[in-house]
């Protein structure tokens, strides 16, 4: 069954949040970016934003590796009043999770209807990897709810990029089965928007009318069109969504400064 969210003005307006790596001790850093501080950096400066967003999108490694680091989630996003549609990623422990969020404003299932949309969340892991694999039971699910709704427009979450990013280490730890995937999106015209994590950093394309969105991470990115693994110097942020009940997709990243006293 799907949650029904009601949205009646239109544009919907989403903001994606991903990567934030929480861990159980609140300085605890990622590449020397402290993680909860950084997460509630940005969640103040979106503040406008999420004022009058319809719900928020997380996708994936909320914490990292730290069955800890949901509860700092979760006391950051709860009081913010808004529906938060929660994906697991690769650093994520899928029972402390679905455990730490099992009530609202977290929705770990889906699929959401909001408006004329139907956000679908889905779960890219594979158990011990890196890399990320959609299972035949997710590629059904995906399918058998797209079927469901013809009619409402479709935006998809999962953590893993389904296309290449442009860094030939990164791009060989993301969706492995891309090509399953989209045959699923062919079967199904009113998908509109694929909106990922996993790669820390800014990525925007298309294929065949589908926009494919990926978001830089609430703490440390990757240099961008890097052969190896690289560190960017680039800071926290997060996107902001609207979507038209035509089907178009407006988008932006902000990119939010942290003061240097949060900085290692
Ligand atoms: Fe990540």
């Amino acid at each position: 069954m799907a949650k029904s969210i009601s949205a009646p003005k239109t544009p919907l307006r989403l903001v994606q949040l991903t990567d934030s790596h929480l861990f159980a001790d609140a300085g605890g850093a990622l590449r020397g970016v402290p993680t909860l501080p950084a997460l509630r950096t940005v969640l103040a400066a979106a503040a406008q934003d999420i004022a009058r967003c319809d719900a928020i999108l997380a996708t994936g490694d909320l914490a990292q590796d730290d069955p800890d680091g949901y509860t700092h989630f979760r006391e950051a996003l709860a009081p913010l009043g808004k529906p938060v549609l929660c994906i697991p990623g690769n650093h994520d422990l899928p029972q402390p999770m679905r455990t730490a969020l099992a009530q609202p404003p977290f929705e770990l299932d889906g699929p959401v209807d909001l408006g004329a949309w139907r956000i679908l969340l889905l779960d890219s892991t594979i158990p011990g990897q890196t890399g990320g694999r959609l299972g035949a039971a997710q590629l059904a699910r995906l399918d058998r709810q797209l079927a469901d709704a013809p009619e409402r427009t479709a935006l998809i979450a999962l953590h893993h990029h389904p296309l290449p990013v442009g860094s030939r280490w990164l791009d060989a730890l993301g969706l492995v089965n891309a090509a399953e995937f989209f045959a699923v999106l062919d079967r199904h015209p009113q998908v509109r928007a694929v909106v990922h994590g996993h790669a820390h950093q800014q990525h925007d394309a298309q294929r065949r009318g589908v926009r494919i969105l990926g978001t830089p991470s609430t703490c440390a990115q990757f240099l961008p069109d890097s052969d190896g693994f690289a560190m960017d110097d680039r800071p926290p942020a997060w996107r902001r969504l609207a979507l038209h009940g035509d089907g178009g997709v407006e988008s932006s990243v902000e990119w939010v400064e942290l003061p240097s006293s949060a900085r290692h």
